[in-house]
């Protein structure tokens, strides 16, 4: 068998958390809170199999319109999981990267999160980016917003790279959407043009191992021509 090709940056929607717990009779919260599991195992697998780039996108700029209490507990949910597993991504020298509107979250959790930020950011081992109040439709307009404040004119691409929440970081290669849809939900617009996509039926809390090792053996067998 050929080897496998290891794609250099992953890219994930991390979706089906409420239908996952909904199948088990359970609130949506429970989805939420397995699928914070499957993200760390996740974290763990890509740090040891030696993937440069992880990207996740844990909360959306739409997701705020979601009932408060789902979003009260998601807020709760991730800056504890991230604040927990601090000294894990500490000992896998994880850089961590936040993109998104961290602004609109409330003062304690943004804090919070963005003080493991600074702690993990001169780390050298597999960087992780973890898009939270991301929309790739706003952070295209605050891009292009800072760079007029700048008094730019004639716009280049990297330009407008290096104004984007992951200016730095490469091109996601492969795209994962878990729990059946097929759609990009505003993820990473810019940065997708040419990202290869593998979609699965299964809901996020269930994408284990075996399924990411399924995603990288597709990604593997494909032909990147970027229009060549
Ligand atoms: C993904 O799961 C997690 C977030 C968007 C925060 P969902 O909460 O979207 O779960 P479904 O899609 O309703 O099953
Ligand atoms: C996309 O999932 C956002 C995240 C996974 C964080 P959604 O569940 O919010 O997307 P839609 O509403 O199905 O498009
Ligand atoms: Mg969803």
């Amino acid at each position: 068998m050929a080897e496998t090709r290891i794609p250099r940056h992953i890219a994930i929607i991390m979706d089906g958390n409420g239908r996952w717990a909904k199948k088990r009779l359970l609130p949506r919260t429970a989805g939420h809170k397995v699928g914070l599991d499957t993200f760390v195992d996740t974290v763990d697998s890509c740090s040891d199999m030696g993937i440069e780039y992880l990207t996740v996108y844990a909360f959306s700029a739409e997701n705020w319109n979601r009932d408060p209490l789902e979003v009260s507990a998601l807020m709760e949910l991730m800056s504890r999981g991230i604040v927990k597993y601090e000294p894990e991504m500490v000992r896998k020298n994880i850089r961590l990267k936040l993109l998104g509107d961290l602004d609109r979250f409330e003062k304690k959790y943004r804090d919070a999160l963005t003080s493991v930020e600074e702690r993990l950011s001169n780390n050298s081992g597999m960087t992780l980016c973890i898009c939270l109040s991301y929309g790739g439709r706003q952070e295209l307009v605050n891009a292009f917003n800072r760079l007029a404040s700048q008094g730019k004119t004639n716009i280049t691409e990297a330009d407008i790279e290096q104004n984007l929440y992951s200016a730095g970081v490469p091109d996601p290669d492969l795209v994962i959407r878990t729990s059946g849809e097929y759609r990009i939900s505003n993820f990473l617009l810019w940065q997708s043009a040419y990202s290869e996509y593998y979609f699965t039926d299964v809901y996020w809390p269930d994408f284990d191992k075996a399924e990411l090792l399924k995603a990288i053996e597709s990604y593997s067998k494909r032909e990147r021509r970027f229009g060549r």
